[in-house]
């Protein structure tokens, strides 16, 4: 009876250290050299279509091209219709990419990273070398709040990096204060936490036996 009164709340926390220590534990996500060439790239090949900051087609943007670039949907101004084979028809409506409510339809980064090699850019799928492809998500990640943790991108353990940390209303509820102290504190802290716990708990009950 008396070594079960003992050490509980000490277990607890410690119990309770560790479980911040486990799913906070850095996950397999990109470096920061990948992102960063990645955010070349995206000026490069993604940005005309996508804006500058990932804010989509905007009149805003728009507005910085060539006056007579404005308005390509009537000026032809990527070759005479049908398109030559490097010419392509300028979407109306090009989805913003970085911001609040962005790549909601992706859950993990391997979604997000499949969806854009098969498909973009959106004039040439698939035509970038298989780097940028991993450069460009890295940046998408790094953008939408995702740490670097030293490891390339890999879009086999992008399966275990979701792209929103709390998927639903139910989810959020319970798990918006796990997730500010999983984001807020560094793992080795929540961690070093816990381990204190679990350590404090046995010597105090080392010390009533
Ligand atoms: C010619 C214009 C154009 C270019 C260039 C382009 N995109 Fe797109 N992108 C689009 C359009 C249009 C859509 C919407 C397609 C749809 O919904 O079917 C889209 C959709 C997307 C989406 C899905 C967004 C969402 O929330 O649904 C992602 C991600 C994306 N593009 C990434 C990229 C990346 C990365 C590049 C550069 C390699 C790029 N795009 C280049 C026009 C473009």
């Amino acid at each position: 009876m008396g070594s079960f009164s003992i050490g509980w709340r000490e277990a607890i926390l410690g119990i309770l250290g560790l479980a911040f220590l486990l799913p906070a534990a850095p996950v397999h996500a990109y470096q920061d050299q990948e992102a960063e060439r990645g955010s070349e790239v995206f000026a490069r090949r993604c940005s005309t279509c996508h804006g500058d900051r990932g804010q989509g087609l905007t009149d805003e943007w728009r507005a910085t091209w060539p006056p007579t670039h404005q308005n390509c949907w009537k000026a032809n101004c990527h070759g005479a219709q049908p398109y030559p084979e490097n010419g392509f028809t300028l979407p109306r409506v090009v989805p913003p990419l970085i911001g609040p409510g962005t790549l909601q339809r992706f859950a993990t980064a391997a979604d997000l990273y499949a969806y854009i090699r098969a498909r973009m850019p959106f004039h040439a799928p698939g035509s970038l070398p298989e780097e940028d492809y991993r450069a460009i998500t890295a940046f998408l990640l790094q953008r939408h709040g995702i740490p670097a943790d030293g490891q390339p991108f890999d879009p086999e353990t992008a399966r275990g990096v979701p792209l929103h940390p709390v998927a639903s209303r139910e989810e959020k509820a319970s798990g918006e204060v796990f997730v500010f102290i999983q984001r807020g504190l560094p793992w080795w802290i929540a961690g070093g936490i816990g381990v204190a716990g679990l350590l404090w708990g046995m010597i105090r009950l080392r010390r009533r036996k």
